[in-house]
């Protein structure tokens, strides 16, 4: 018997995290909704759970080593293992207009705060978690990054992304792209998958309602790629089937 499927899902409770939730539920898959704040988490999850989907809340700021330790605790005493981490919670800081280039004086307070989010939280969660993933037979890392963290495109005059230049939310969203590569790296010889995902410029709080996109497609990336089967890719960069470049 195939045993079931444990996800966890950061910032789940709503935008492209909650609609991942949704996704992976759909496809059979036990989804963990970590949520910051465990009442938005509670609605959110209860949402999914009308829709007949297994989605279960839980409290989770990912800059917070208590909640990491928590949730850790509780996979590893309920599951035993967990087969997909898609680390989505992220944010833009309110100092930091989206548009604007930030970088002549945007604050360290404002970086540092980004980062923690962004990137810190990510890394330190995903760490904890790791020995869990490693019990998988199948273990998928999806960090939900963007194109704006791609120095590629920022330095090609061509491209949408050079035009938007807040440095926290950039440089952030960079580390985690080398996050990514390194830890890909790190696992090449276990069945583990690390790849980056651009949800693409989707309508949520975050993208604001001029993105052109919904958030059914642009949760398509990440959940493709938490589900990629064992020829697929590891250390990559991707908007749906369309690689990027760092
Ligand atoms: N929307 C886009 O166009 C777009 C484009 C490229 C990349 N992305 C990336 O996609 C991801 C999801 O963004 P979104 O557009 O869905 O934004 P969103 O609607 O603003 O949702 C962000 C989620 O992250 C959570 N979060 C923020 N800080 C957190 C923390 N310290 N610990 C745990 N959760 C935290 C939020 O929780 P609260 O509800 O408690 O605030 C919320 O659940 C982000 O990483 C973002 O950078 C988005």
């Amino acid at each position: 018997m195939t045993k079931q499927k444990i996800a966890l899902v950061t910032g789940g409770n709503k935008g492209l995290g909650r609609e991942t939730c949704r996704q992976l539920a759909r496809r059979g898959i036990t989804v963990l909704m970590g949520a910051r704040d465990m009442k938005k988490g509670i609605q959110a999850a209860d949402g999914l759970n009308a829709e007949g989907l297994s989605v279960e809340p839980v409290q989770l700021d990912v800059i917070r080593a208590g909640h990491i330790a928590q949730v850790n605790a509780l996979i590893e005493n309920r599951f035993g293992q967990l087969d997909i981490l898609v680390n989505n919670a992220g944010m833009i800081h309110p100092d930091e207009p989206m548009f604007a280039n930030s970088a002549e004086h945007v604050s360290l307070q404002a970086l540092r705060e980004t980062f923690e989010v962004n990137f810190f939280g990510q890394v330190a969660l995903t760490q904890a978690l790791l020995p869990l993933i490693r019990k998988s037979p199948a273990g998928r890392i999806v960090n939900v990054s963007s194109i704006l963290g791609s120095l590629t495109l920022h330095s090609d005059e061509s491209s949408a992304a050079t035009q938007v230049k807040p440095l926290a939310y950039d440089a952030s969203k960079t580390a985690l792209n080398q996050f990514t590569v390194h830890l890909a790296a790190s696992l090449k010889q276990t069945p583990i998958k690390v790849n980056a995902a651009h949800p693409g410029w989707v309508k949520t709080d975050l993208g604001s309602q001029r993105a052109p996109m919904e958030v059914e497609d642009g949760a398509k990336t990440a959940v493709r790629l938490a589900i990629i089967g064992p020829d697929g890719p590891t250390g990559k960069f991707f908007h749906l089937d369309e690689e990027i470049p760092w």
